[in-house]
């Protein structure tokens, strides 16, 4: 096994469960009582924009009252003493990573805390609801979409996450099912460059079979148990 210098930590909507955010595939396969492709489609944003605009301002609201958990505040302890180069790279549309204070990290799927505008393309911190039809910072439209990549959008950061991914030594997913792609795919991109790939997860992900090693459990007691180890070396 190659000496560890570069890692990249992929992460999931299991790492923030334990804040009390809802995961996306619960046992009813409804995220907050919605079908995905109801609310998480460019087409659903056209057949119901107030359905849409409203389901993400419930989910902003929602951010107000979470705090991060032991495995954010892990990882962000790992970003601020690890020495080599590291990339955190989330699904995760909420800022607990943010708030514990990573700040090597990139939101693939977009922030809840930011608007679109459909109008000029520009992204933008937006405090007011969705649903008021808050106007673009920069061009006073008043098209703001939701800054989240939606089924059949491309993710954001892909250039800077390939780049990384190639050059790891130590890939590591925690709380995601390991259903949606690119994402689901990193593990293998990773492993063909010779890393290795750790899991840590409530249940086995879809790719499981592609890691090195499983750990199954929470992610705020495994998490914090392995930056230990990890800084400890
Ligand atoms: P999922 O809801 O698909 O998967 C969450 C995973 O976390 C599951 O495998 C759970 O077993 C695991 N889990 C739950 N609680 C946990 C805990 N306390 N500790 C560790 N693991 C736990 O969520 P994602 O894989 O993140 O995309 O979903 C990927 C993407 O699908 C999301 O980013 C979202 C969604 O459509 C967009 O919004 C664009």
């Amino acid at each position: 096994m190659r000496e560890i210098n570069n890692i990249v930590i992929l992460t999931g909507a299991g790492i923030s469960a334990e804040s009390g955010v809802a995961t996306f595939r619960g046992p009813d396969g409804l995220w907050e009582g919605h079908r995905v492709e109801d609310v998480a489609t460019p087409e659903a944003f056209q057949r119901d924009p107030d359905l849409v605009l409203k389901f993400y301002d419930e989910r902003r609201a929602k951010l107000q009252t979470v705090e991060p958990n032991a495995a954010h505040k892990a990882l962000a302890r790992l970003d601020a003493e690890w020495g080599g180069n590291l990339l955190l790279v989330t699904q995760n549309v909420d800022d607990l990573h943010d708030r514990a204070g990573s700040s090597r990290l990139v939101h693939m799927h977009g922030d809840l805390l930011n608007g679109l505008c459909l109008s000029c393309g520009q992204r933008s911190v937006i405090t007011d609801d969705f649903s008021n039809r808050p106007a673009c910072p920069h061009c006073g439209e008043r098209t703001i979409r939701p800054d989240i990549v939606w089924f059949g959008e491309m993710p954001y950061h892909m250039d800077q996450i390939e780049l990384a991914l190639a050059r790891c030594d130590l890939f590591v997913s925690i709380g995601t099912s390991g259903a949606v792609y690119p994402a689901a795919g990193f593990v293998q991109t990773a492993r063909h460059y010779g890393a290795q790939a750790l899991e840590m997860n409530l249940d086995p992900s879809d790719g499981s079979l592609y890691f090195h090693e499983s750990r199954m459990g929470k992610a705020g007691e495994l998490v914090p148990a392995w930056v230990e180890t990890l800084l400890s070396y």
